[in-house]
C-alpha cells in the first residue's frame, strides 16, 4: 500500500542518514600523516619596505576640520556606579571559541575550559568570597573616596616561549613523519595535516585586546584621578620592560586608557631593560641567581611534571588506541605525559593565537582539572609561598610600592634598579595613578612578598593530587592580563581616615590574618599607616642576598612563606 511504501522510503532515508553520520566519525579509515606535519609555518606582514605615506595620507592634525571636541567629566565608575562591571561573562574571552570537554553530553552542565588553563587562562573576575570576604566589592566603600591607585598588571595572551613543550611536540611529529611516517584515525585525524602555526614570545591579537580593555576599564573606573595630574601640570609615567610583548602590553594598556593616538602624547612609557645581570624589579630573575637554579627556583616545575606523569594515563591510553574497537587512533607515535601537557598547551595557545584549537576537544573535564592543578603546583612552588626565592624576587616591587607610599626612594636591597629609582623623573613619588606592566611570575612573587597569605590559605599544596584544601588556584591569580590593584582611600568616617586595600582580579583580599594590627574588616580595609609599617617590616625580613645567592636546601611540599629556609 501507499502508506507502507512511504514508511519504507522514510526508513531508508533515515538509515542512509545514520550511515552518513556514522561515516563522519568513522574510526576505521586510517589516514597517513603528510610529510609536513609539525613543520613550523608562519606569515610576515607587512611586506618589508612598505611604509605609511603621511604625505599622501596626512593625519588629522594636517587635515583639520575635526568638528567640535568638548570633553566631559572624567569617569569614576568605581566611585559612582551602583554595580561593578565584573569581567565574568563571555566577554572575558571574546572572540576566542572553546568547545565543551571530550565526553560531555548534550545535557551536561556547561564547563568553561578556558578557566582551567593556569597562567594560560584569559583573566576573569574572581569573587572576594573565594578568599573569605563574602560581601566585599571593588566599588569604593561608602564613606570613602579614592585618592591613589597602584596597578601591577601582566601582559595579555602570547605565543609560547621559544623551544617550549608545544614546539617540541611539533618536532616529535615531524621526526615521526621522517622515521617511517605515522597514521591517525578518529579524533586524531586532524593531525594528518597539522602544522605548527605559532610564533614565539609575541602578544597575540586577543592578548592586545586584553591589555587595551584593561586600559579602557581602568579609565572608566578611575579616570577622575587624572585630574590630579592636570592640577600638578604633569603627565603620568607608566613602566614596563624591554621585551617586545612587554612594550606592546604597556602601549595597548595606554591606548585603552588614553585613546589612540592620544596615548602618544599623554603618558611617558618608561622601558626598563630586561636582560641577564641587569637590575629590574619587573624581571628580578635576571638578578636573583638562585631563581635560575632548578633545585631552588623551579621546584614547582619538577613536582608539577611528576604529577602530570600519572595524571593523564587514561587519556593517553584513549588517544593512543580506541579501546571500544581495539583500534589504534595513532600508530607510529607513542604519546607520553609530556605530550599530553604539550597538547593541552596547544589547546590554550592555538585558541589564543588562532581563535580555535582542534586539540581542545580531545580532553575531558577531568583532564582540564588536572591541567589546572599542574599549574597550581608549578606556581605555588616556583613563585608562591612554597618557593624559597619568591619573596626575594617580589621584594623589588614591594620596595617600590612602599617608596611611593612614603615618598622616599627605596634602598638597593633587591633586584630594583637604583639608577632609575633614585630620580623623580624616572621614579615619580607623587602620582595619583601608577601602572606597571610585568610577567605573571613577578606578579605572584610580589603577592608573596606582600604577605597576602589569604591567597594561599590552607596547607601547602599536596604533591600527588588536588585536595581542595588551599585557596590558591593559578588561573585566578596568574592568568593573562592578571592585575594586582591597590586602592588608597580617604574615609572621613574612619579613624584614621587614610585607609588602603588590595584587590586581585576584582577580588578584595583580606589582610587581617597576615597584617598585624589590621582588624577584620568586611571591605578588606586597614589603616594606611599600619599597612605601610607592616610592609616595612616585611621588607626587612626578606633577605634578598641570602635567598638569591646562598647555598641552602629547599624542597617542595613546604609553605616557606616565599623565603629560603635557614639551613
Ligand atoms: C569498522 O571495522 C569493524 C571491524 O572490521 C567493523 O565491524 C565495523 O562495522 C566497521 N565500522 C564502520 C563504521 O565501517
Ligand atoms: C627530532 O630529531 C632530531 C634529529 O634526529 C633530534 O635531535 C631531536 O631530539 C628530535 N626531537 C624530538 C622532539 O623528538
Ligand atoms: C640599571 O638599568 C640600566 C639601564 O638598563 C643598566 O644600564 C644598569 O646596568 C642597571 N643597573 C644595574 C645595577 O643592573
Ligand atoms: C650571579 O650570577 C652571575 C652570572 O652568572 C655571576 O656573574 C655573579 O657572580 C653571581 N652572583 C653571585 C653573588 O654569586
Ligand atoms: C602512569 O603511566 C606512567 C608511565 O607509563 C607510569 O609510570 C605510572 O605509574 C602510571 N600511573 C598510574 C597512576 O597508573
Ligand atoms: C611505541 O611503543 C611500543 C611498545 O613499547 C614500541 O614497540 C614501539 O616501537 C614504539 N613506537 C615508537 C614510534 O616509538
Ligand atoms: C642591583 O641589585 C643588587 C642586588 O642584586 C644590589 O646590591 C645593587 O645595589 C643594585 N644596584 C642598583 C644600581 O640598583
Ligand atoms: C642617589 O641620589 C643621591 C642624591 O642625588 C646621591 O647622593 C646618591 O649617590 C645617589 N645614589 C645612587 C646609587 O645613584
Ligand atoms: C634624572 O636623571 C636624568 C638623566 O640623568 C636627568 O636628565 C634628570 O634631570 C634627573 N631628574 C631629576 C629630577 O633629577
Ligand atoms: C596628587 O596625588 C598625590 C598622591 O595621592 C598627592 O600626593 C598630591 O598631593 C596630589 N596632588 C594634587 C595637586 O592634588
Ligand atoms: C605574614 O603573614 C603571617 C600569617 O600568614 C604572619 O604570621 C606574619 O607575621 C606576617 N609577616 C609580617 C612581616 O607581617
Ligand atoms: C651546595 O651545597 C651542597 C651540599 O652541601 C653541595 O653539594 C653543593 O656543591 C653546593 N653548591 C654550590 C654551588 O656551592
Amino acid at each position: 500500500m501507499m502508506y507502507t511504501a512511504y514508511s519504507a522510503a522514510v526508513l531508508v532515508v533515515v538509515l542512509l542518514a545514520q550511515a552518513i553520520s556514522a561515516q563522519s566519525i568513522d574510526t576505521n579509515t586510517t589516514i597517513t600523516a603528510s610529510s609536513f606535519v609539525g613543520v613550523a609555518t608562519s606569515n610576515s606582514f607587512p611586506a618589508s619596505g612598505t611604509t605609511v605615506n603621511s604625505d599622501l595620507f596626512p593625519p588629522e592634525s594636517k587635515i583639520g576640520f575635526p568638528g567640535p571636541t568638548p570633553t566631559g567629566l572624567e569617569a569614576a565608575a568605581a566611585q559612582t556606579a551602583p554595580i561593578y562591571p565584573y569581567n565574568n561573562g563571555p566577554s572575558d574571552s571574546f572572540p576566542l571559541v572553546a568547545p565543551q570537554p571530550w565526553g560531555s553530553g548534550f545535557f551536561s552542565k556547561a564547563f568553561d575550559i578556558t578557566k582551567y588553563w593556569g597562567n594560560l587562562s584569559p583573566w576573569f573576575s574572581v569573587a572576594s568570597a573565594d578568599y573569605g570576604l563574602d560581601e566585599a566589592s571593588p566599588l569604593i566603600p561608602s564613606g570613602c573616596n579614592i585618592v591613589q591607585l597602584h596597578l601591577l598588571y601582566r601582559h595579555g595572551a602570547r605565543y609560547p616561549t621559544t623551544g617550549a613543550a608545544p614546539q617540541t611536540f611539533a618536532t616529535k611529529l615531524l621526526n615521526a613523519t621522517k622515521a617511517g611516517g605515522f597514521s591517525v584515525t578518529g579524533e586524531l585525524d586532524f593531525l594528518s595535516q597539522w602544522t605548527y602555526k605559532l610564533g614565539a614570545e609575541l602578544l597575540t591579537p586577543f592578548g592586545r585586546s586584553q591589555n587595551f580593555q584593561l586600559g579602557v576599564a581602568y579609565r572608566q573606573l578611575y579616570g577622575e584621578l587624572l585630574n590630579n595630574f592636570t592640577e600638578a601640570g604633569t603627565i603620568p609615567v607608566f613602566r614596563t620592560e624591554s621585551q617586545d610583548r612587554m612594550v606592546k602590553t604597556a602601549n595597548n594598556f595606554a591606548a585603552g586608557f588614553f585613546g589612540v593616538p592620544e596615548y602618544l602624547d599623554q603618558v611617558n612609557i618608561e622601558i626598563l631593560v630586561e636582560t641577564p645581570g641587569v637590575n629590574n624589579s619587573g624581571a628580578p630573575y635576571e638578578a636573583c641567581n638562585n631563581s635560575n637554579v632548578a633545585s631552588k627556583g623551579s621546584i614547582g616545575t619538577t613536582v608539577a611534571t611528576k604529577f602530570a606523569a600519572s595524571a593523564f594515563n587514561s587519556t593517553i591510553a584513549r588517544l593512543q588506541s580506541q579501546s571500544l574497537m581495539d583500534h589504534c587512533q595513532i600508530t607510529g607515535v607513542n604519546f607520553t605525559a609530556t605530550d599530553a601537557i604539550a597538547m593541552l598547551q596547544l589547546c590554550s595557545y592555538e585558541t589564543h593565537a588562532l581563535g580555535y584549537s582542534a586539540f581542545c576537544g580531545l580532553f575531558s573535564e577531568e583532564d582540564f582539572l588536572n591541567y589546572e592543578y599542574y599549574y597550581d603546583l608549578s606556581f605555588y612552588y616556583n613563585n608562591g609561598p612554597g618557593s624559597p626565592v619568591a619573596a626575594a624576587q617580589g621584594k623589588g616591587y614591594l620596595q617600590e610600592f612602599v617608596a611611593r607610599f612614603t615618598q622616599s626612594f627605596p634602598d638597593a636591597s633587591s633586584a630594583l634598579n637604583l639608577t632609575y629609582d633614585n630620580n623623580t623623573t624616572y621614579f615619580p613619588l607623587n602620582q595619583s595613578i601608577y601602572a606597571d606592566a610585568t610577567h605573571e611570575v613577578v606578579v605572584l612573587d610580589t603577592l608573596t612578598a606582600f604577605n597576602l597569605t589569604a591567597l594561599f590559605n590552607g596547607p601547602a599544596l599536596n604533591l600527588l593530587g588536588n585536595q581542595h584544601r588551599n585557596s590558591f588556584v593559578a588561573s585566578k591569580v596568574v592568568p593573562f592580563a592578571t592585575h594586582f590593584t591597590t586602592q588608597v582611600l580617604e574615609c572621613p568616617a574612619y579613624n584614621p581616615t587614610r585607609q588602603i586595600r588590595f584587590l586581585v582580579n576584582d577580588a578584595v583580599i583580606p589582610i587581617s590574618g597576615s597584617y598585624p594590627g589590621c582588624p577584620v574588616n568586611a571591605d578588606g580595609l586597614c589603616s594606611f599607616d599600619n599597612v605601610v609599617s607592616v610592609l616595612q617590616k616585611r621588607i626587612e625580613e626578606i633577605d634578598f642576598n641570602y635567598d638569591c645567592f646562598a647555598n641552602y636546601t629547599a624542597e617542595a611540599g613546604v609553605d616557606y612563606n616565599g623565603r629560603a629556609p635557614k639551613s
